[in-house]
Formats: C-alpha cells, sequence, structure tokens
C-alpha cells in the first residue's frame, strides 16, 4: 500500500476479525466447523443494546452458547414480532433452559422514559418504561438522587420485563408441555463490570398472577 492509498474507515475491524479467527482456530481448529452444522445454546440473553453491555463477553460465553436478543433498554412487548420470534424459535426450536432478562445501570433509555424530553419515535417505544415507573412512583419520587432513581427504575424494569417474557403464550405453553425453563432477571452495573442477580426467577405458572395464567389444561 502506498502512502495517501485510501484506507477503508472499517479496514481496522476487518483485520481485528481476521486476527480473532485465526487466534480462535489456533486454540481450537476444529472450532468453527463444529459450529457450521448446529447450534444448541442453553440460554436466551434479552439485554439492551447499549455498546458498553456485550452479552456474551460479560458472561464468558463463546459462539455458540448464547442466543442473544438486543434492543433499546431490554423491553419485551408482545406485539414485538421481532422479539416475539426470538423468543419462540429459542423456547420451542432450541430449547434454551434458561432466559436472562439483563439490564444495566445507568440506561439512557430508562433515564430518558423517566423524563420528558422528546427524542422523537423512540419516546413511543420508551413509554413501555413510563408505564412501569407510573405503576412504581410512589417508591421512585421519594428517591432524591437522580442517578439513584434512573437505577431503581433499571432494576423495575427488568423485573417488568421478565414477567412480560412469563405471560407470553410461547413461555406458558413450554410449560404446560412439562419443558424445563426459568426465566430470570440480571442488571449489569457499568462502572465495575459485575451482574447483579435481580433473584426474580420465575419457572412456574404459579408465580405469576392468576390474571395472566392461562388454562392449558386443554392444549392450544
Ligand atoms: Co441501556
Amino acid at each position: 500500500m502506498c502512502d495517501g492509498e485510501h484506507r477503508s474507515p472499517l479496514a481496522g475491524l476487518l483485520e481485528n476479525n481476521r486476527v480473532w479467527s485465526e487466534t480462535m482456530q489456533a486454540e481450537e481448529p476444529e472450532f468453527f466447523r463444529k459450529l457450521v452444522d448446529q447450534q444448541s445454546p442453553e440460554y436466551l440473553w434479552i439485554g439492551c443494546a447499549d455498546s458498553r453491555v456485550p452479552a456474551n463477553e460479560i458472561v464468558g460465553l463463546l459462539p455458540g452458547e448464547l442466543f442473544v436478543h438486543r434492543n433499546v433498554a431490554n423491553v419485551v412487548v408482545h406485539t414485538d414480532t421481532n422479539c416475539m420470534s426470538v423468543l419462540q424459535y429459542a423456547v420451542e426450536v432450541l430449547k434454551v433452559k434458561h432466559i436472562i432478562v439483563c439490564g444495566h445501570y445507568g440506561c439512557g433509555g430508562v433515564r430518558a422514559a423517566m423524563g420528558a424530553t422528546p427524542y422523537g419515535m423512540i419516546d413511543n417505544w420508551l413509554r413501555h418504561i413510563k408505564d412501569v415507573y407510573f405503576r412504581h412512583r410512589e417508591a421512585l419520587d421519594p428517591i432524591g438522587d437522580e442517578r439513584a432513581r434512573v437505577d431503581r427504575l433499571c432494576e423495575l424494569n427488568v423485573v417488568a420485563q421478565v414477567y412480560n417474557v412469563c405471560y407470553t403464550t410461547i413461555v406458558q405453553n413450554a410449560w404446560a408441555r412439562g419443558q424445563e425453563l426459568t426465566v430470570n432477571g440480571w442488571v449489569y452495573g457499568l462502572q465495575d463490570g459485575l451482574v447483579k442477580d435481580l433473584k426474580v426467577s420465575v419457572s412456574r405458572p404459579g408465580q405469576i398472577p392468576q390474571v395472566y395464567r392461562m388454562d392449558t389444561t386443554n392444549g392450544v
């Protein structure tokens, strides 16, 4: 390459990729070949799209070990065909044993949902989190420190989304079939890289409110 020749702004990424591929194959020559024909992850990760929360790295899992869905502020909406398709495939085809909803402290989406500043189209998406805020406003509003208030809503949002996962026909049908499936809620700390387990794991219909429970005795 001569001086001044145009270098793609993404050249560094492609070079990183080449080095990564070589390193992986040096460590385990059959690594990629084994992944070509199948994946059998035991976990579905539903996390925030935030660039500081890379799912696989946080939990030390390799390609093939974690099925991942990410969106702004890890929201699970029953009419979101994207999220529902990921969930259905993960549960019914891959038969993951655990679903992890992982939010993170200092989430910009959660902070925006707590405020009144308009950001455009995304405000409609974040409205789901504002609903969580509204439900818990009596507990949240007395928290004087803004960062602490946002962080608490980050936790409450994860809990709400854990239950939203459980309310889906997908998860309830899996339980009705006797499939082993637990939905967990975690929050990741940007400041120390550590995950906090919110201990809201749900693994059977008896743990969700009666109103949301489907009568699956006659099948669907
Ligand atoms: Co976020």
